[in-house]
């Protein structure tokens, strides 16, 4: 009896695991029963035999993976696409299963140059449609489907594996004839979940448990009503006897050992085409190519842009490397990017332009950006391109423009500048209806700025780069260097501080770096101000006296005498003016016409009258102040200093000082050369910064009435 089809099977007179090419093979080299791996073969073949036409395959010497055919190619009617193996361990089985195909009469489309394709492995039919479930991402190659659904006529339906374990398509998806699939979701990312849950009533999927998985259950022949596997569990056998299939058990553990089990021995030969009804929709498989250029291998670009391709579910042929010979040579890489879909390659590509790298077409053409109104007043186009801190440059009638105001999490605007194009950096809510907007990744580039490897030791605290303890002090006197000739040549520093200034006694030294003229504007919270006050005013912060380091008592009420004081004088100015407020931060401040803005928060006391409630005119006042800074000290506030860092373009040196490693590091990556972070106390580092900006001498305050 023969009506299940017709399959082909190798046996494994020479099976064996020689060597590792996926994670079940690990360990297990060498450890094969010949004896009953040949048993458990014939009981395969017996059980097939049943149902099936079975033609055998003659096992080369030297090929121990030559038994797993289904790695042989696809067949649809006459035609057969053969492998082309990711592993040249399996690379010689090729020309035995192309001779093969070549006996059985069949027409070879080879699947496309420069990619990998290993066969019914990843490639499996939906029994009766003409759909293709096609599975890339560890072993075939996302940009081999396009052209084999053109030759075959089918639909293509990318899915991306994402577990080593589950290497092939088949070792965690069986689509059932009747619509169905069995499959386990998590050898999927999401994208491919729900790819199949759309195509797939919820009624037809079956979806088994990871110990299912783990045992190859998915891994499974259908032939005449059977489902035959290695391993099936209790809740899957009955779901399958509801759908009207028999489960068939049939142990294969010595096939486990090299990752295959029933499915993988096998691979379908006489697969009729479908009937097709209406035109097959075309493939939603998109490519493009990128450029990259700079010290790809040594700043660890190269794996950075390969990581992202495949984090993004896209796959990736390197089409080009030319290696920069001489430390001082860049290196040049054209890669093929290819994705599931046009959404899934345009984020790829935003990402990949965000590292620095250039979408370029054939012939090295530059696309123009294209460019969408803006729909109403504050609403960008939907698929509006995103900013970076980097410099950017958008392609406007045939001419690279850098971006104004380059900020991060902004949109570009193109605008008319007096009969010329100019693109500027603009926040969604701004947006005038009709803004024309940039859209998509076409015509945009970025130039991120990243650290040399070339750079010695001592000037490596410059890079983005977290500091110990023990380099704090080397660090500080370094930054205070810096400070000095910012002052000297009349440039800009601006100070990003959270209440921990105040409460580690560091409100004194910042005090006296605004006094001194290091310090152009503060930018902060109600806290700092009501603290700061409170210090003044009382000598306690949050009620601890910050000389004894004791709670005082009623210092609970101290912050909010200080913010009723303000009040009662209308701004911090007010009291500094009547004389109420005599030292701190703040009363340097106003004594000095240093500027600063107060952010409002939702835990606010108060709050003080100069605290910006409205947080869009916050943003902007911290904007304002931020522009043109030379340097920003972001000192114990991790939410004034993300504010602040998302407004920042890349080349402004940034300082971050902070107790949590974590934090630091959040901050102080960017991806850019001038950000510092110093994991240390704040109180200690203001002390520190203070004591070199003053010739290695500790000075006590001068002002005599803090006693912060
Ligand atoms: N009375 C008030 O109105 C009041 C009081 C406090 C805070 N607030 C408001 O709450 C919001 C958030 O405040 P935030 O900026 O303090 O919170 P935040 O959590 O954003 O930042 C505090 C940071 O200080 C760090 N830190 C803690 N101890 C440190 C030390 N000894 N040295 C160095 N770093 C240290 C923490 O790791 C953290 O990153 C602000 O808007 C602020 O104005 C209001």
């Amino acid at each position: 009896m023969a009506t299940g089809g017709s399959f082909l099977l190798c046996p494994p007179r020479f099976y064996g695991v020689e060597y590792v090419i996926n994670p079940w093979m690990e360990g297990n080299v060498g450890r094969v029963d010949p004896n009953r791996a040949a048993a458990q073969w014939a009981d395969l073949r017996r059980q097939l035999e049943a149902r099936a036409s079975v033609e055998l395959l003659e096992p080369q010497a030297g090929l121990p993976d030559m038994p797993f055919v289904a790695n042989a190619g696809l067949v649809l009617g006459d035609v057969f696409v053969p492998a082309r193996f990711r592993f040249a361990e399996r690379k010689g089985e090729e020309d035995h299963f192309l001779a093969w195909a070549q006996r059985a009469s069949l027409a070879v489309v080879e699947p496309p140059p420069g990619a990998s394709f290993e066969g019914e492995g990843d490639a499996l039919f939906q029994p009766g449609e003409v759909l293709l479930w096609a599975g890339y991402g560890v072993r075939s190659s996302l940009h081999a489907y396009p052209a084999i659904g053109d030759a075959l006529d089918v639909e293509i339906v990318p899915l991306h594996l994402i577990d080593e374990r589950f290497y092939h398509l088949d070792t965690c998806f069986c689509p059932l004839p009747g619509g169905g699939v069995v499959y386990y979701p998590d050898a999927f990312d999401r994208d491919s979940q729900d790819r199949i849950r759309r195509r797939v009533p919820a009624d037809k999927r079956i979806e088994v448990s990871k110990e299912d998985a783990r045992g190859f259950a998915c891994n499974a022949i259908v032939a005449a009503g059977a489902y035959i596997a290695n391993h099936i569990g209790p809740e899957l056998r009955a779901r399958l006897a509801r759908c009207g299939f028999e489960a068939i058990v049939c142990p294969l553990d010595e096939f486990m050992l090299a990752g295959g089990a029933a499915k993988c021995l096998v691979l379908h030969t006489d697969r009729p085409k479908p009937q097709r009804i209406g035109e097959v929709p075309p493939s939603s498989i998109r490519e493009r190519v990128v450029e990259l250029v700079g010290h790809l291998l040594d700043s660890g670009l190269m794996t950075q842009v390969l990581d992202c391709i495949d984090d993004g579910g896209g796959s990736f042929e390197i089409e080009d490397f030319r290696a920069g010979l001489r430390h001082d040579q860049d290196s040049v890489a054209r890669v093929r990017v290819v994705a599931p879909a046009a959404e899934r390659l345009g984020e790829i590509l935003e990402r990949l332009i965000h590292m620095g790298v250039r979408v370029v077409d054939d012939g090295n053409v530059e696309r123009e950006a294209r460019l969408a109104p803006a729909p109403t007043p504050g609403v960008a186009p939907d698929d509006f391109y995103a900013t970076t801190i980097f410099p950017t440059d958008v392609r406007v009638a045939g001419s690279w423009l850098r971006a104004e105001e380059q900020r991060m999490d902004a949109v570009l605007v193109v605008y008319d500048n007096n009969g010329s194009s100019a693109v500027r950096c603009r926040l969604m809510r701004d947006l005038d209806e009709g803004d024309l907007v940039v859209c998509g990744v076409e015509g945009v580039r970025t130039h991120p700025v990243r650290s040399s490897p070339a750079r010695d030791d001592s000037f490596a605290f410059m890079t983005a780069g977290v500091s110990s303890e023990r380099r704090v002090e080397l660090v500080v006197e370094r930054i205070a260097w810096e400070m000095e000739r910012i002052r000297a040549r009349g440039g800009r520093v601006v100070v990003v501080a959270g209440p921990v200034v105040i409460h580690t006694g560091g409100a004194r030294y910042l005090a006296r770096l605004v006094r001194r003229g290091y310090v152009q504007a503060i930018l902060g919270g109600n806290g700092l101000a009501v603290h700061d006050v409170e210090v003044s005013l009382f000598g306690t912060s949050l009620g601890v006296d910050l000389e004894r380091g004791a709670g005082v008592r009623g210092g609970h009420r101290h912050h909010l005498r200080a913010i009723n004081l303000v009040r009662a004088h209308g701004s911090i100015a007010g009291a500094v003016k009547a004389g109420v407020i005599q030292s701190g931060i703040f009363y340097e401040c106003v004594r000095n016409d240093v500027p600063f803005a107060l952010a409002g928060s939702i835990r606010d006391d108060g709050p003080l009258p100069e605290t910006l409630m409205d947080l869009c005119e916050a943003q902007a006042e911290y904007a304002r102040l931020a522009r043109d800074a030379d340097m920003i000290l972001m000192l114990s506030s991790m939410l004034h200093s993300i504010g602040t860092g998302n407004m920042t373009p890349a080349g402004v040196r940034l300082i971050c000082v902070d107790i949590s490693p974590a934090v630091v590091t959040k901050l102080a990556d960017r991806g850019s050369v001038e950000s510092t972070g110093i994991v240390t106390d704040v109180g200690l580092f203001l002390t520190l910064l203070d004591k070199s900006l003053s010739g290695g001498e500790i000075v006590e305050a001068e002002d005599g009435g803090s006693t912060c």
